[in-house]
């Protein structure tokens, strides 16, 4: 062999190995590099193999000429993995950097159902006026619902309450369990655990087996209240109401009882409030009467306080209990109580 063509050979090789080595940007396609070229069948390696068959004075050349291009070559594999060393850092770096300059990415914020604003507006008029909150069970005893309240089997009374029976009989094949159709039931079980004084407020849902319309939901919210002590009197009862009126519906509302009948209480009463839209002079909102009627209320029963062991000549009460969504209807102006069970944006977002 010629001792310039395999110069040229080693030039060329030299000159590509180079180039190659300038594309690469990781450090797996240098390793394949370093074995295409200076492996042990690489192509340099090839090459320096094959001196040994030269005559010795070519010998001499193309070896130190090999020789320099292997020095060369594994300086640059050298500097390149350096290279792509840091660009790789650099690369990892990218990806981890937080630009502190853009603007925030806007959360999505819920808020708070209309439902559950009322209700936490009603209880805390409530607690301001050192009341307590209590919940009981939705699925309720005939005893509880019912007879407790001075509301006997078989008794027409039982025809204000449209209930839902739960598939449960008595020992007599009576059904016996319900979806309580009022929180009442709740005044008979706290009564029945604790001793007087009591004052308390009962938030929860109610079921009743009704037909919807603008006004009906077949289930809804109430709000109970009771407060027995010594001495209680249906002063107490206004005074109290009156607070929680215009807690609500602002400092200058005027409030009216008159008679109504409920099993539970004597004497009953139900409560309104002056029409805030019109100022009581009559509008489409009170249906041109000037009020509004917002809960129903009495003296406790003496058959309700001696059913639970109370000595209805000591002790006196008052109760009450309302319907939040009504509240909010009136406050806020709503139309259809189906909307607080609709799940409609549009509606909610407005609260
Ligand atoms: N429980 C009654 C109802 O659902 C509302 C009610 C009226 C509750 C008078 C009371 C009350 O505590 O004293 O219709």
């Amino acid at each position: 062999m010629e001792s310039g063509t395999v110069l040229e050979t080693l030039r060329s090789l030299e000159e590509e190995a180079l180039r190659e080595l300038g594309t690469l940007e990781d450090i797996d396609s240098l390793e394949t590099w370093r074995v295409a070229y200076l492996g042990r069948r690489g192509k340099l390696t090839t090459i320096l193999r094959s001196v040994g068959s030269l005559s010795p004075d070519l010998r001499r050349s193309v070896g130190a000429a090999g020789n320099q291009v292997k020095t060369l070559l594994e300086e640059e594999q050298a500097r390149r993995s350096d290279e792509i060393e840091e660009l790789e850092v650099r690369r990892r770096s990218s990806l981890r950097a937080i630009d502190v300059t853009l603007p925030g990415r806007p959360l999505p914020q819920g808020r708070l159902h209309p439902t559950t604003q009322i209700l936490r507006e009603i209880c805390s008029s409530f607690t301001a006026m050192g009341f307590q909150i209590v919940e009981g069970p939705e699925v309720e005893w005939d005893k509880y619902n019912f007879e407790m309240l001075n509301i006997p089997r078989d008794h027409p009374a039982r025809d204000m309450w449209n209930s839902l029976w739960i598939d449960q009989q008595d020992a007599d094949g009576r059904l016996s369990m319900l979806m309580r159709t009022h929180t009442s039931p709740m005044q008979a079980r706290i009564m029945e655990q604790t001793k007087p004084p009591i004052r308390l407020i009962v938030p929860g849902k109610c079921y009743r087996y009704e037909a919807t319309d603008a006004t009906h939901e077949w289930h809804f919210y109430q709000v109970e209240g009771l407060a027995v002590d010594e001495g209680i009197t249906l002063a107490n009862l206004k005074g109290t109401l009156y607070e929680f009126a215009r807690r609500i519906f602002g400092p200058d509302r005027k409030v009216r009882f008159r008679c109504d009948y409920f099993p539970f209480v004597e004497p009953g009463v139900d409560m309104s409030v002056d029409c805030f839209a019109c100022r009581g002079e009559g509008c489409r909102l009170c249906a041109d009467t000037g009020w509004l009627e917002i809960m129903g209320a009495g003296m406790v029963h003496p058959k309700v306080l001696a059913g639970v062991g109370y000595d209805p000549e000591v002790y006196t009460g008052f109760a009450f209990g309302m319907g939040p969504e009504r509240i909010a209807m009136l406050k806020y102006g709503i139309d259809d109580i189906r909307l607080f069970y609709g799940n409609d944006l549009r509606f909610l977002r407005q609260f």
